[in-house]
């Protein structure tokens, strides 16, 4: 059994959009994507994925589901396999949550103690006026530090680990979260010594690891925690969860450095995240893809920092993210930048951040030697690949302005271009086409859309369950998936909605309920008034009603056939039995 907390890490970690994506051309449309649906075979969209929800959607042949139903159904896996392929896709461990079996999860043990270390070293801060000054000195605030929760780790070889003994962990726990180093003898000591102590947030504001600087100038100027189950170099992003708040711009700003972006935080601009140090990965830019569409990016200006620039640029771009360049002026990085010229002054250059292109050709520029004639004809052929793939008005922009720079004729330009097309005929895009799953008729019968209001109103409302649960047993309802559902619902209303949705979405572990989970959320119930009373009444009639529907069906076969084979008398006794539940039917109307 796959615990529930890391199948939700799971979910949370696998953004759907993401995951459709590798196997379905979607269109962004507003807050969700659309895309042509892999179930059935369609020539215009229908297929819906919305990214608030994390769930699909097909109005067309009314398939839904999550993010592992996704993957059960396209790569036919049964529950379990579909999410560890999704865990491996963002190297999350599922043995490690295997191997430790007792009810108390792993994870949660692991944050408690980060957690239990993060308030140490911020207690640490405030009573040692060395580190607290370090830090004023470097221009940080009482209530920065308070927010972005900063410590010092003291100058010891035990101080964190006598802390947490006392508090009942043991070294093994501290070792698995990477905050102690164990020595070739066997003996444990803190990892963190003589540093300030920068914890690290995962986008809910958990701790998940932390890094250490030195107060002078001595080498390693950072330390951070080594890799652990919770702390995973390039899935996550410092910063994180103080940017998504209230980022109605859906932009960020990239900064290389712990500094950078507590310091931009300090003044206001709160879209800050930092990478801390390593190259982006894919995953960081999904991640941001989730609640940004525009990224600006700030690194120091040095050469290997407009590497790591260009490198981002890439992936960031191939999230579909709108690519910004902002350059701090004189080599300066941003947190020294806002401290000596203000917020506005921040604003400005964000302002006047270029677009990746433009970033580019610069860098290509910076490379070559324009006076030179074989360079001349390099940088024209380097930027007019980069040009292609912009749209018709764009491309005419720069092939002008290219056009001024290189002294080649534009029409020139143009045929090199062309000619390079030519060339590398593209390939086509139809990513649907061998994915067909068959046609099929999407009809809805009224007694599904009953069971899911019923449903619904269940998990909506504590007092609407209740009525339902004297007014209609399990067992009555004609859908598997929707008695299931009918347990998880009575098994999570102690739950505040949040939770209970999502401990029952996890439960839903095959196609079928999880696609009636998704349809049930999905389910608009339409009222005047709220009357969950009569609605319960309502939608239970339409259960009734299908299935004397049903068995009059049924009846009327038996009838055909008892008179085809001349057997009067049994067929009269049915007629009469036809009659009594075509009187029920008309009773429920
Ligand atoms: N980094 C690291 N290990 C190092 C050096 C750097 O992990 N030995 C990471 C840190 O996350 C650091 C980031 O790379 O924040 C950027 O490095 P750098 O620009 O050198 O540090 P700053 O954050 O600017 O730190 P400060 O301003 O305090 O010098
Ligand atoms: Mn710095």
């Amino acid at each position: 059994m796959i615990s529930e907390d890391v199948i939700q890490r799971v979910k949370e970690e696998n953004d759907i959009v993401d995951v459709i994506s590798e196997t379905v051309k979607l269109k962004r449309a507003g807050r969700n994507y659309s895309g042509l649906c892999p179930f059935h075979h369609e020539k215009t969209p229908s297929f819906s994925v919305s990214v608030d929800k994390q769930i699909y959607k097909c109005f067309g042949c009314g398939e839904a589901g999550n993010v592992i139903t996704f993957v059960m159904k396209t790569k036919n896996l049964n529950f379990p396999e579909a999410v560890k392929l999704l865990a491996d896709r963002v190297n999350i461990d599922l043995e490690l949550d295997h191997d430790n079996d007792n009810k108390n999860n792993n994870f949660e043990k692991l944050y408690t103690l980060n957690v239990e270390s993060a308030r140490y070293f911020f207690n640490c801060l405030q009573k040692d006026d060395t580190a607290k000054k370090y830090l004023i000195n470097r221009g940080i605030t009482e209530a920065t530090i308070r927010k972005f929760g900063l410590g010092y780790s003291i100058d010891r070889w035990d101080g964190l680990i006598r802390h947490l003994k006392a508090k009942r962990y043991t070294e093994l726990d501290m070792l698995t979260a990477g905050l102690v180093i164990k020595s070739q003898k066997g003996s444990y000591y803190d990892r963190f010594r003589n540093r300030i102590i920068f914890p690290v947030f995962n986008y809910k504001g958990k701790v998940i690891g932390f890094g250490g600087r030195v107060l002078d100038d001595s080498k390693p100027k950072y330390l951070n925690s080594p890799e652990t189950s919770l702390f995973k170099k390039g899935i996550n992003l410092y910063g994180l969860n103080f940017a998504i708040k209230n980022n109605n711009s859906r932009m960020f700003i990239i900064v290389e450095g712990y500094m950078d972006c507590i310091s931009l935080h300090q003044h206001g601009i709160t879209n800050a995240v930092a990478s801390l140090g390593t190259a982006l990965t894919m995953n960081q830019a999904k991640l941001m893809k989730r609640y940004a569409d525009k990224v600006i990016i700030s690194y120091d200006a040095d050469s290997a920092g407009q590497m790591a620039t260009l490198r981002g640029l890439e992936i960031l771009k191939k999230a579909g993210l709108d690519v910004r360049v902002l350059i701090v002026p004189q080599g300066k990085d941003p947190d020294e930048f806002i401290r000596n010229n203000g917020k506005e002054a921040f604003l400005k250059l964000i302002q006047e951040a270029l677009p990746l292109i433009d970033y580019r050709i610069n860098v290509l520029k910076n490379e070559l030697n324009l006076s030179d004639s074989d360079d001349i004809v390099k940088y024209a052929e380097k930027t007019l690949e980069m040009l292609e793939e912009l749209d018709p008005l764009e491309k005419e922009v720069y092939i002008k302005r290219l056009s001024e720079e290189t002294k080649i004729r534009d029409q020139a330009l143009y045929d090199i271009m062309n000619n390079k097309i030519q060339k590398n005929v593209k390939n086509s895009e139809n990513m649907n086409t061998d994915n067909i799953f068959g046609q099929k008729l999407y009809l809805e019968p009224a007694y599904l859309k009953a069971e899911r209001g019923l449903l619904k109103l269940m998990v909506n409302d504590n007092n609407a369950l209740e009525y339902a649960l004297s007014t209609i047993k399990k067992d009555e309802l004609i859908m598997d998936s929707h008695r299931k559902i009918f347990d998880y619902i009575v098994e999570n209303m102690q739950f505040d909605e949040n939770e209970r949705e999502k401990r029952i979405e996890s439960r839903c572990d095959d196609i079928d309920t999880s696609k009636e989970w998704v349809n049930i959320l999905e389910t608009n119930l339409v009222y005047d008034e709220y009357d969950y009373e009569n609605m319960i009444k309502d939608f239970i009639k339409g259960i009734q009603k299908y299935k004397f529907e049903e068995a009059k069906k049924e009846l009327i076969n038996k009838i055909k056939r008892y008179e085809s084979e001349g057997k009067l008398e049994e067929s009269l006794k049915l007629a009469h039995e036809l009659i009594e539940i075509q009187k029920k039917i008309g009773g429920i109307q």
